[in-house]
């Protein structure tokens, strides 16, 4: 694995911010700010993450190959972080059959949603899942850190938590000090799509990638595009009379 890895702490490609985003730029520590828990699991949830969760899970000791753990074959290594209640994730295995996806959540809840779409109620142990789908039930970032370079062909991150308070922007996604991180696991080319509907975290993702060089960075569109599937947060603020942005950001060749 040491092998495949190049030193996540590299700063190359990124530029300084203007003076108020440096104010609120600290490196991300690596704790989790946002909910892992919700309400009491019902007893159907329970039996998801007892009995259907291990038959997806990717084994944290392959992560450093991660091909190894989908049929082999496979065109094209996708991850999306956050998946929410797994729309666009289960949208998206459904509709490219040669692609593995790894989907990464750390919110209970949201990964029995994902599991639920999957497994009818009694089938937990048994219902067949679909060979192309993998679950990183944990901080993404610990999964980004142990992937092997350039190992994967798409990024996902669909309306990340905004933490639109300044003294939170450290723990943004999109941050400065993570962006060699996420050009290190993509291949030259690549494409990582970010969504988000809070005009704070609009206007950072702007400059964050206005400031750097590692990624192509055009404007970002205002409705969704196509072979982009919905997802719940993104229905929600649409119904709440928001205005999303989507980015497409190519990773450089060189
Ligand atoms: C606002 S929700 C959006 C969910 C989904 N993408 C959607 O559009 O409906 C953000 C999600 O990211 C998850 N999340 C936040 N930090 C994460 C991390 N470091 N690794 C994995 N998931 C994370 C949260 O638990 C939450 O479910």
């Amino acid at each position: 694995m040491g092998a495949h890895r190049s030193g996540a702490g590299a700063e190359g490609g990124v530029r300084p911010l203007s003076e108020a985003a440096r104010a609120a730029v600290k490196p991300p520590p690596d704790r989790l700010y946002g909910r892992s828990r919700g309400h009491k699991l019902r007893p159907r949830q329970e039996d998801l993450l007892r009995l259907t969760l291990p038959r997806l899970r990717l084994p944290p000791d392959q992560a450093a190959d991660p091909r190894a753990a989908f049929p082999a074959g496979l065109a094209e290594l996708w991850l999306e972080v956050g998946f929410g209640g797994g729309e666009h994730a289960l949208a998206q295995v459904a509709a490219h059959p040669e692609v593995g996806l790894i989907a990464c959540e750390v919110f209970e809840n949201g990964i029995c949603s994902l599991l639920s779409r999957l497994v009818p109620e009694g089938a937990e142990a048994t219902a067949p899942l679909p060979p192309t789908l993998r679950l990183w039930p944990d901080d993404a970032r610990t999964l980004l850190r142990a992937l092997p370079d350039g190992s994967l062909d798409r990024l996902f991150l669909l309306f990340p938590d905004p933490w639109p308070k300044t003294r939170h922007a450290k723990r943004r996604f999109v941050h400065p000090a993570m962006l060699p991180l996420v050009a290190r696991v993509l291949k030259p080319n690549a494409v990582w799509r970010v969504a988000s509907d809070d005009p704070t975290y609009q206007a950072w993702v702007s400059e964050v990638m206005s400031a750097q060089d590692l990624f192509i960075a055009p404007a970002p569109a205002t409705a969704r595009p196509e072979g982009w599937p919905p997802t719940r947060y993104e229905a929600k603020a649409l119904r709440a009379g928001r205005h999303p942005l989507y980015w497409t950001f190519i990773r450089r060749a060189g």
